[in-house]
């Protein structure tokens, strides 16, 4: 890395407000050619919105932005691009229903639209994965694609801009471990072509992983920025969360809270080619934790018991009476809720409001002993919000402009409201924050304690072995193992059953 090269990116005195909230006060930021530079800080700290001015998105009240050492306004996208600065992760940007190829030369400029459809689009494509050294087909439909590759494309087309600068936000969320891997592997090689990268995630490992330097932001305000190898992790959690942060991945024996009673009863379940004859038991009072590799059928379980996937074989008993649940609404009629993997899709209207979000499987609660009053619906909102910690500048405001980990702690909320007997969660601390990450597993805990049962996916498996009294593995479409949490000595262990070869 050239030592006395200016920054590809250097931001000064970035201040930000929206309406009377003001999200970034001051903040310093830079990153030089060739490294990646971490962004850290709680959900709502102002992670995403220092990037998207950077990328044009929101514009910025007051500071300065230098590109290579020059100074610059940027004032749309379009003009982020032009200053080599490509894309985000959060929020996808590609269109689904276009190909691979005309995704990764679609822009807002009229005169590439020439190129779309046109086999040296394709060509072009298949060069710079090449140089990427991963394989796609640039002519599949991005929406046939599996998330992982997604990504990829989204990394081509910012190369395809020649882009100088990646800003990646929490690009992991969404990947199982080895396809994490292939991405590590990747920028490694692009910082070793000289491009700068900045990362933004939640996940500590990852950091220390991949990352140069970390800058931690919190409530808008720069409070750390330090080489990885002078910082300790404690140091960075204090940092994100103003306080000394306790360990919260411990094991908790729960056996003394299950009881014999089994809820629910699942026997040869099959699901299309993806769930084969799975059978299982959760008791009143336990957690039973899902574990597999992407793709090993755990989220089609869930959806199959859920309603959502229509079951082809097999029985679903609760409580020891036998059920068809043939959709979401049956599901939740008869106790059991779904926390799904892709909230943003699946969990939120993002154009309404966060009490209509929060509430909307309540209307019928909230609807008995007469109408349904804004005051109930306010009320319940409020304890909620209250409950998660979820940063909302006031109850009505769409939850569209929450950040993305304030949203998933929505949906969360929404469905944990409904009370249910049975509460699957797919994946429900990606994305979110330290902080908010052992609220939520212990109130997976306290959900259990008093009576419930859920089912936890998680591929995080610290936090799976931490919260779960017994781990189911999958493997292509069924059950290969049923471990009680005391037969699982380490984490290695669990991870080698996963891959199939304990
Ligand atoms: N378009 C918007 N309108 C109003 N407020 C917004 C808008 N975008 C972001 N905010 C607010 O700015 C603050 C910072 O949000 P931001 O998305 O930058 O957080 P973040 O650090 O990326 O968090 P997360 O880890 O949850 O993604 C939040 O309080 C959010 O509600
Ligand atoms: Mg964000």
């Amino acid at each position: 890395m050239p030592t006395n090269a200016a920054p590809a990116i250097e931001m000064r005195g970035i201040e930000k407000s929206f309406g009377a909230n003001p999200v970034l006060k001051n903040v310093d930021f830079s990153v030089s050619v060739g490294e990646v530079h971490a962004l850290a800080g709680e959900n709502g700290a102002g992670k995403s919105t220092l990037m998207k001015i950077l990328q044009g998105i929101y514009q910025k009240d007051a500071g300065a932005i230098l590109v290579s050492g020059a100074p610059v306004e940027i004032a749309d996208t379009f003009a982020a691009r032009k200053a080599g600065i490509g894309m985000v992760f959060q929020e996808f940007s590609l269109i689904p229903t276009l190909t691979v190829a005309e995704n990764v030369f679609l822009t807002n400029e009229p005169t590439k639209w020439g190129l779309i459809n046109d086999s040296k689009a394709v060509e072009q494509a298949l060069e710079i994965f090449r140089e990427m050294e991963v394989q796609i087909d640039p002519t599949r439909k991005v929406e046939s694609l599996p998330t992982a590759l997604w990504q990829l494309t989204e990394i081509a087309k910012a190369l395809a801009q020649d882009a100088k600068v990646l800003i990646m936000d929490e690009p992991t969320a969404s990947l199982a471990k080895h396809e994490a891997e292939g991405l590590f592997a990747l920028i490694e090689r692009l910082k070793a072509k000289g491009i700068a990268i900045v990362y933004i995630s939640h996940r500590m490992d990852e950091i220390y992983r991949i990352a140069d330097r970390i800058t931690v932001l919190r409530d808008g305000a720069r409070v750390m920025t330090e080489s990885l190898k002078s910082v300790t992790p404690e140091q960075i959690v204090e940092a994100i969360v103003g306080r000394k942060a306790a360990a919260h991945l411990e094991h908790k024996d729960r056996s003394d809270k299950i009881t014999d009673e089994v809820v629910l009863e699942v026997t040869d379940l099959s699901a299309g080619p993806k769930l084969q004859n799975v059978s299982l038991k959760v008791h009143r009072g336990e957690i039973l934790g899902l574990a597999g590799l992407m793709g090993s059928g755990r989220t089609e379980l869930v959806n199959a018991l859920f309603g959502v996937d229509k079951p082809t074989g097999g029985t679903i008993k609760i409580n020891g009476k036998q059920l068809q649940i043939s959709s979401p609404k049956q599901a939740i009629k008869n106790g059991i809720a779904l926390i799904p993997e892709d909230r943003r899709a699946q969990g939120l209207v993002l154009d309404h409001a966060v009490t209509e979000n929060l509430t909307l499987p309540l209307l019928d609660e909230l609807r008995a002993g007469g109408l349904l009053s804004n005051k109930k619906i306010l009320a319940k909102s409020q304890e909620i919000i209250g409950q998660f910690n979820i940063k909302a500048a006031y109850p009505g405001i769409r939850v569209g402009s929450l950040s993305g980990g304030n949203q998933q702690k929505v949906v969360i909320g929404k469905w944990l409201g409904t009370n249910p007997e049975i509460l699957m969660m797919d994946e429900p601390t990606a994305g979110v924050d330290i902080g908010t990450k052992s609220e939520i597993l212990e109130l997976v805990r306290e959900i259990a304690d008093s009576g419930k049962s859920v089912i936890l996916i998680s591929s995080e498996l610290p936090e799976l072995l931490s919260v779960s009294d017994r781990i189911l593995v999958l493997k292509d479409g069924r059950v290969s193992k049923s471990l009680n949490r005391d037969e699982i000595p380490n984490e290695e262990f669990l991870q080698l059953a996963i891959q199939g070869a304990a």
